[in-house]
């Protein structure tokens, strides 16, 4: 038997089974691979992103996981977003970390006696069994729901997956959009850095110098232990982070809109980002087709996602720089270059010129990296660094959203060639949490759940543009 063939034989890889994809064998090891990190990183009930550096359930980092997930064990991938949707808070807020109760305290920092969730959140109805964080990340669920829903509709039926999942997601989204529109404009603001996801972003220098930091002496970090300092943020960073995150607490978790469109207000952290309001748009999409399978309207769901699209230009596109630019609540439109003003272009409903100028700027001096991936951040910054973490680094979950907004504007070359630069750095680093933009090195935490997973969605859904709009097309 050749190695192609041995590969294709159904094996077990601890407990796995093993669907490889019809490619050629360096995929059909990457495949094996890939489902290792993901076994390793399995709790049992949901996957770690990383063992060392994160060792709880992480929200964004889940629902991409299930993306990947959905083509080892379409049930493994159900568990993975259900069990994140259990931790749910009473006015709709997904947490961003569900803490495990078996990993002690100091392993990761801030730990559950920070947060105190199930007492500070008492009023916006936080869990009591089960502790968790009290900010949100960004709204990839409905949209994994969905794909995971297609990967093996018969499995999903017979554990009525969507039917239990869409009351929560849909409360999910109605939080974001009722309690997060602080600036009052339809679009949805994150109040904290590790809400947007893309943690030290130069994007947020501006708004987190208004921030007096925790006293470093406050607090003891504990990604140090794992991360090398250079790829991981600094510590007047992580002062402001804590900061912002104990001042939240302290207010029992309560978003209270108005405070922060005043432009005389406090020193708080409101901000309308492209890439949270893109993925909020994508599924609240993917949430209007789970409606229509379940036999309700999505009608005015798609509506409602064309008109955060049309907000999502109105207040965030910048012609000048060609791509969308985040919005400081206080000081307006933040003049840096970051992945997250390409995202949209998962959105098949941009305007045409629109995600014409994106690929333009894709294509072009800041952001078109030696390795053909994505930087975080723009090449020609003044703040560019190529190792530290969200200030320059390319990462795969970012690559990923790309990938998919090119398919859906029938970019498929270029399309092409970052899958390719995907998968070979993805395999070339060992899954690294994120590289370097011009060299690939590994950066970061090795093994990382959403690196393999999303490698496994590249193998297997080649084609797979993300339904982000209406049947039949919805383009402008
Ligand atoms: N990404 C943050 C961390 O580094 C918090 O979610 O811990």
């Amino acid at each position: 038997m050749d190695r192609t063939a041995q590969l294709t034989a159904r094996v077990t890889e601890r407990g796995i089974a093993y669907d490889p994809p019809s490619a050629a064998p360096s995929a059909a090891s990457l495949h094996v691979r890939a489902a290792r990190v993901l076994a390793a990183n399995w709790t049992g009930t949901s996957t770690v992103p990383s063992r060392n550096l994160y060792p709880h359930q992480w929200s964004w980092d889940s629902a991409f996981i299930a993306i990947g997930l959905r083509h080892l064990s379409p049930l493994r991938a159900q568990r993975e977003l259900e069990t994140l949707l259990a931790a749910q808070w009473g006015d709709g807020r997904v947490p961003h970390i569900v803490f495990s109760p078996s990993v002690p305290l100091d392993a990761y920092f801030p730990s559950p006696d920070f947060w105190r969730s199930s007492s500070a959140g008492r009023a916006a109805g936080a869990p009591r069994t089960v502790q968790t964080s009290g900010i949100v990340q960004p709204p990839v669920h409905a949209l994994a729901a969905w794909l995971v829903h297609r990967a093996d509709p018969g499995l999903s039926w017979a554990r009525g997956f969507l039917a239990r999942v869409y009351p929560r997601l849909a409360a999910w989204h109605r939080y974001l959009l009722r309690r997060r529109d602080l600036g009052g404009g339809g679009l949805v603001s994150v109040v904290h850095p590790w809400e947007q996801g893309m943690d030290n972003s130069p994007c947020w220098d501006g708004p987190l110098a208004r921030v007096t930091p925790a006293p470093a002496h406050s607090f003891r970090r504990a990604d140090l232990a794992h991360g090398a300092p250079t790829d991981r943020p600094t510590d007047l960073d992580y002062g402001r982070y804590v900061r912002l995150a104990a001042d939240y607490r302290d207010r029992g978790y309560a978003d209270d809109g108005g405070e922060f469109a005043r432009a005389d207000g406090g020193g708080e952290f409101a901000v309308e980002d492209p890439s949270f309001n893109a993925l909020l748009i994508a599924s609240e999409h993917a949430l209007a087709r789970v409606a229509t399978e379940l036999g309700a309207p999505g009608a005015g769901r798609h509506a409602r996602a064309e008109r955060l699209t049309a907000a999502l230009v109105e207040r965030l596109w910048d012609d000048a720089s060609g791509m969308f630019l985040c919005r400081d609540l206080r000081g307006g439109p933040i003049r840096e270059r970051s992945v997250s003003g390409l995202v949209p272009l998962l959105l098949p409903g941009l305007p045409r010129e629109v995600s014409g100028a994106l690929l333009s700027t894709l294509r072009g001096p800041h952001f078109a990296a030696r390795t053909g991936l994505v930087p975080s951040y723009d090449l020609r910054g003044p703040a560019f660094e190529p190792n530290r973490y969200w200030r320059g680094p390319a990462w795969f979950n970012t690559a990923w959203l790309v990938e998919r907004g090119l398919r859906a504007h029938g970019e498929k070359a270029t399309a092409e060639d970052l899958r390719t630069a995907f998968l070979r750095t993805a395999g070339d680093s060992g899954f690294a949490e994120y590289v370097d933009p011009g060299t690939g090195e590994a950066c970061g935490a090795p093994g990382f759940g959403w690196t393999a997973a999303l490698t496994l969605d590249l193998l297997h859904d080649v084609d797979g543009a993300v339904e982000t709009g209406e049947e039949g097309g919805d383009r402008r």
